[in-house]
């Protein structure tokens, strides 16, 4: 099982160090463990380099959904199952991912590991429904072929992982 690098340790530091108190700091830091053990949080990443009562941090990781708790394929495909992207066919579009990958869009993985097939609440894209996330990136009005065709792209893709959203801001511009 992988452990905390040096560098890794860095990145926690340099990132509570933004933070008035290490709890504080705990969300991002569950990001950060969460990429370095690829994409979950089995519980020796939650002890961290927080110095924490551990019972915090399951909480805190239990809670919230972005969070997971179990190994996930090398994409996670998520599906907003909401109003708006129900409204423009979202769950005809879960259903032809199911049959497409042969998995539950439950959190199900494919048995080669490749694909997590999951259905989630509101990305905040709903005025371009239907919307998914694969990783960090958004996939906006997607059509059945435009599906497939990510797919297929996918198979032989790198796994992307989401970064902390602290190391994802983009620079602050004038209005
Ligand atoms: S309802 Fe699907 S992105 Fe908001």
């Amino acid at each position: 099982m992988k452990k905390f690098t040096e560098i890794d340790k860095a990145r926690l530091d340099e990132l509570i160090s933004r933070y008035p108190t290490k709890k504080a700091a705990l969300l991002p830091a569950l990001w950060v463990a969460q990429e370095v053990y690829g994409g979950w949080l089995p519980l020796e990443a939650m002890a961290l380099h927080l110095e924490l009562p551990t019972a915090d941090v399951q909480g805190v990781a239990t809670f919230y959904t972005m969070y997971n708790k179990e190994p996930r394929g090398k994409h996670a495909i998520e599906i907003c199952h909401n109003v708006s992207c129900m409204v423009l066919g979202a769950e005809q579009l879960i259903q032809h991912c199911e049959r497409k990958l042969g998995v539950s869009a439950t959190g199900e993985t494919t048995a080669d590991g490749v694909f997590t097939l999951a259905r989630v609440e509101c990305l905040g894209a709903c005025c371009n429904a239907p919307a998914i996330q694969v990783g960090g990136t958004y996939y906006e009005s997607i059509t059945f072929a435009q599906m497939d065709a990510l797919i297929e792209t996918l198979k032989s893709a790198p796994s992307e992982t989401v970064s902390p959203p602290q190391a994802a801001m983009p620079e602050m511009r004038d209005f």
